[in-house]
């Protein structure tokens, strides 16, 4: 599959991400038992994940999606914004983040933070994917799907440039130009 100036090969199936979303549910499931959470999915690139998850949470629970944005082309800025509209008072409740990547950590850190001081009972996340270098600073994610190296991946969510988002499938960037 070609975006743009790069190829992608397919790397993850429609059908492992979906065993692996309901086995991801099943945990949050028993854990949130009787906790009642409030998921928080970031747009843009969380939306078809958290819609899949959502149909397998079976506890009572609230689902509210905010923005965020930190990246553009294939490497994090670091630049950071912050959360925009939660249309539900996070104040005393369980909050779990949905994210589609962690990649440096960067944007969940500030997140996390951004959501303890508004007075948050709890705050986990679960993120579809995550890469090495957010393993190698310990970001702490209750509930990672596939653990990846540092692939560029697109798919399911993600984009590269705004397209890609729309594939059932992940796939991942073929490096051409490295020896
Ligand atoms: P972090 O702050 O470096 O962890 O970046 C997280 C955000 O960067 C994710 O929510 C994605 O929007 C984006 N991102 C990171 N890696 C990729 C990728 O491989 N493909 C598409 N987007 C990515």
């Amino acid at each position: 599959m070609k975006i743009k100036n790069l190829e992608f090969k397919k790397f993850i199936t429609a059908s492992k991400i979906e065993e692996k979303v309901a086995e991801l549910a099943a945990r949050i499931n028993l854990d949130y038992k009787n906790q009642s959470p409030v998921f928080l999915p970031i747009l843009n690139g969380s939306f078809m994940f958290a819609a899949d998850l959502m149909k397998e949470i079976k506890i009572p629970s609230k689902i509210s999606f905010v923005k965020i944005s930190s990246y553009s082309g294939t490497s994090s800025t670091g630049q950071l914004k912050t959360l925009i509209g939660h249309d539900e008072s996070l104040f005393n409740q369980n909050i779990i983040i949905v994210e589609d990547i962690v990649d440096s950590g960067l944007t969940l850190e500030n997140i996390i933070s951004e959501l303890r001081s508004l007075g948050t009972k709890s705050v986990e996340a679960i993120s579809l994917l995550r890469k090495s270098g957010a393993r190698v600073k310990n970001i702490d994610v209750k509930y990672v799907g596939f653990e990846l190296d540092s692939e560029f991946v697109v798919g399911y969510g993600l984009d590269y440039e705004g397209y890609g988002r729309n594939n059932k499938d992940i796939y991942k960037m073929i490096e051409t130009d490295r020896i």
